[in-house]
């Protein structure tokens, strides 16, 4: 079965790229590189030995986007990751990500719309929840008034996707909401690629311990947490990956008894700031440059997922521990630097 992948040359799309051709399925990926590079199919096609067929195509322009699903009018099942995904970017140049990511998220769900059935996942993420009451956090915790534009164009895709399954019965989509994903594929073909300087701490601290950056600045030491560093959910990129393939195979096999799902995908345990920089420094066998400093205004104190809804319904669990998903964040940084 052929699955169209948007935004399949990025980090999280790159390794559900891999995930499928391990399954079976054959994958078309579209992508702008407008923040990705187009040589990252070459990795994709080391580690699983088959190409993914590749269109450059704007997203933004609604009749190629017509066209590229009459030339591939055989694929069944999307999993759109196409998007901008800087926070602080979204508030300095809102427009550009509500016309980049819920433009195109209309125009993909019209052609679907169009098929006899089609399955949909969503790129979603646990930012739509804001700094929620409870921890850990369920699906059913109420959306808050959304940080930054990023976060809208998140709240607001999942909404369009649920107004559309209710009067589209052919329509089968699943939002999944990540947390926060780190690490690299274990071949060391494909990982993250952060341009310029990376916003996420665990690139930044893997920059650091390689010498490109100085030193890693703690954003405050203050929280209301046991060590006073933020805690959050990292999970490793593939066990996200592996998520998106066990969503896809739900719908496609109907198992989904209803047309629109929320899953959260993370690991369920939180880990603070200082405990991830103890995690490299232990796989690293360094002693991380870094430095506490003022918060990060937009951080919330705490997010980590309640999971029991993915591994009961969708069968699956993250795997992977903290210190292996930092173990393939180092090896791959050490490898780009090579
Ligand atoms: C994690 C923790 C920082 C950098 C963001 C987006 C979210 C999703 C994942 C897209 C925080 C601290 C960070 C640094 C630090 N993106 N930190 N020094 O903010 O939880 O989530 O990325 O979907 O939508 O909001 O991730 O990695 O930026 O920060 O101390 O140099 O690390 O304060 O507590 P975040 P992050």
């Amino acid at each position: 079965m052929k699955i169209l992948v948007t935004g399949g040359l990025g980090f999280i799309g790159s390794h559900t790229v891999v995930e499928l051709q391990n399954r079976g399925f054959e994958v078309v990926i579209i992508d702008d590189c407008s923040n990705a590079q187009e040589d990252v199919l070459d990795g994709i096609t080391a580690i699983t030995g088959k190409r993914p067929l590749f269109e450059k195509l704007d997203l933004k322009e609604k009749n190629k986007v017509e066209d590229f699903f009459k030339r591939y009018a055989d694929v069944v099942g999307v999993i759109h990751f196409a998007a901008s995904k800087a926070v602080g970017e979204s508030v300095e140049k809102p427009l550009l990500y509500y016309e980049n990511n819920i433009g195109t998220l209309v125009y993909i769900l019209k052609e679907l719309c169009k098929k006899n059935k089609a399955s949909f996942i969503f790129s979603s993420s646990c930012t739509v929840y804001g700094q929620a009451d409870k921890m850990p956090i369920t699906e059913d915790a109420p959306v808050k008034e959304a940080e930054s534009p990023y976060g809208n164009t998140k709240q607001m895709g999942e909404e369009i996707i649920r107004d559309t399954c209710k009067i589209a019965p052919n329509l089968n989509a699943i939002a999944l909401r990540y947390f926060n994903p780190m690490g690299a594929h274990p071949s060391g073909e494909i990982g993250e690629l952060p341009i310029g300087v990376p916003q996420n701490l665990v690139p930044f601290i893997t920059q650091t311990g390689i010498g490109l950056r100085e030193q890693l600045s703690v954003f405050g030491d203050d929280y209301p947490t046991p060590d006073g560093t933020c805690i959050r959910d990292y999970i490793y990129v593939v066990d996200l990956a592996k998520a998106h393939v066990v969503a896809l195979e739900r719908l496609l096999d109907g198992k989904n008894p209803q047309n629109y799902e929320v899953f959260n995908v993370g690991t369920g345990k939180g880990s603070s700031v200082l405990e991830v920089i103890q995690s490299f420094e232990r796989v690293s066998g360094k002693k991380l440059n870094y430095k506490v400093v003022d918060r990060r205004p937009g951080d919330i104190t705490s997010a980590y997922a309640d999971t029991t809804k993915a591994n009961e319904e969708l069968g699956w669990k993250a795997e992977y521990p903290l210190d292996e998903a930092m173990e393939s964040a180092w090896v791959w940084e050490q490898k780009i630097r090579d």
